[in-house]
C-alpha cells in the first residue's frame, strides 16, 4: 500500500515574528512543491529518503534522539505505526523548495508528510492533516505560530490570526519577486533571538505588535483592491520593524534596498537572519533585473491556489 501527497511552499508577505505574539500575518502559497510518498513495509523500520538526508531506524526512538531535519517525518511515521500496528513505513521526499531559505520547505514537508502517512490508513480532512502537521513541526520548533503549515495546507493568500484563517482574493496584478541571499537560517534560533529582544524591550515590542496588527488589517483590503503602490509602502514599513527587532543582516539590508529601489516595496520574508527577501511589483521586470545585477538569484513567485493535494 502506497500513499502520495504534495504541498506548496510559502512566503510570508506581512507579519513574520509578530504573528508568534498574536499580531496576525498575511501569507501566500507559492508554485514550488514538496511531494511525499509513504509506503507500508514488512521490515520493522522507519526509512526516510530525501535530498537533504536519509534515515533508517527502529520505531519507538524518543523524538529528541532523531536527526533534527527528519524528526517531524519520523514522528509522523512512528505515531502511525503505533496506532495501526503495521511493521514499518518508508517515506520518500521530493522537493522543489530549497531548505532553510524561509520558503516553507519544513512546513510543506510536514503537511505533505502528514497527509501521505495518514493516507495509508484513512481519509483525513484538511483540518485534521493541518493538526498533525503542526504537531510534527513542533518536534523541531516548539514555538511555531502554525501560520506556515496553515497556508501550505490551504493554499492561496491567507490572513492568519488567533481567530483562525481566511482566504484573501487578491487582484490579478500582484507580482512577487523572491530573491535569495544564498545563506540558510534556523527559524528556531532567530525566533529565540526575537524573544530575547522582546524580553529586554517589552514596551517597544508591544508597540510594534500593535502597529503590525494595523498593517495586517490594512493590507487585506489593499490586496483585494490590487493597490500595489500602497502594499509596497506597507512592506517597507513592516521591514523597518523587522530591522528594529534584529532579524536582518548586511546582505539582507543590501537586498532589501535593491528591491525597494526597483519596485513598490520590499522586505525580508520568513524568519530572516538569512533566507530570502521579496519585492512587490505590478509585473514589470525592473526588480528582477536589479536583483540579478546585484548578483542575487531571484524568481517570480506564482501563487498556488490548491494547497495540499492528495493523490490517492
Ligand atoms: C517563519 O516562517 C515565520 C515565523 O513567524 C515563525 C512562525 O510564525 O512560526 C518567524
Amino acid at each position: 500500500m502506497k500513499s502520495t501527497a504534495s504541498a506548496p511552499g510559502k512566503i510570508i508577505l506581512f507579519g513574520e515574528h509578530f504573528v508568534v505574539y498574536g499580531s496576525g500575518a498575511i501569507l501566500c502559497a507559492i508554485d514550488r512543491r514538496i511531494t511525499v510518498t509513504a509506503e507500508e513495509t514488512m521490515e520493522k523500520k522507519i526509512h526516510i529518503i530525501s535530498e537533504i538526508g536519509s534515515l533508517k531506524a527502529e520505531p519507538g526512538i524518543p523524538a529528541c534522539d532523531v536527526d533534527c531535519i527528519l524528526r517531524p517525518l519520523y514522528h509522523l511515521a512512528d505515531t502511525a505505526l503505533r496506532s495501526h500496528g503495521i511493521p514499518g513505513i518508508k517515506v520518500t521526499v521530493k522537493s522543489e523548495i530549497p531548505a532553510g531559505m524561509g520558503l516553507g520547505s519544513s512546513s510543506a514537508c510536514c503537511v505533505a508528510g502528514a497527509a501521505a502517512v495518514s493516507g495509508l490508513f484513512s481519509d483525513y480532512s484538511r483540518e485534521e492533516i493541518l493538526h498533525l502537521a503542526v504537531n510534527a513541526e513542533r518536534t523541531i520548533f516548539q514555538d511555531t505560530s502554525g501560520a506556515d503549515c496553515t497556508v501550505c495546507t490551504h493554499g492561496g493568500i491567507i490572513r492568519y490570526g488567533g481567530d483562525g484563517h481566511e482566504k484573501i482574493d487578491a487582484g490579478q496584478n500582484l507580482g512577487i519577486i523572491v530573491a535569495s541571499s544564498g545563506a540558510t537560517h534556523s527559524t528556531k534560533s532567530v525566533v529565540a533571538k526575537v524573544k530575547k529582544f522582546r524580553n529586554a524591550n517589552p514596551a517597544e515590542f508591544s508597540g510594534m505588535c500593535d502597529a503590525e496588527s494595523d498593517i495586517i488589517r490594512d493590507v487585506k483590503e489593499l490586496l483585494e483592491q490590487g493597490d500595489i503602490a500602497q502594499l509596497g509602502k506597507k512592506a517597507n514599513q513592516n521591514q523597518r520593524y523587522l530591522e528594529a527587532i534584529g532579524v536582518t543582516n548586511q546582505t539582507l539590508q543590501e537586498m532589501v534596498r535593491i528591491g525597494q529601489g526597483a519596485s513598490a516595496g520590499a522586505k525580508i520574508t520568513g524568519a530572516g537572519g538569512g533566507g530570502c527577501v521579496f519585492a512587490l511589483t505590478d509585473g514589470g521586470p525592473a526588480a528582477a533585473d536589479a536583483f540579478r545585477e546585484g548578483g542575487y538569484e531571484c524568481f517570480a513567485a506564482g501563487i498556488d491556489s490548491d494547497g495540499l493535494i492528495v493523490f490517492n
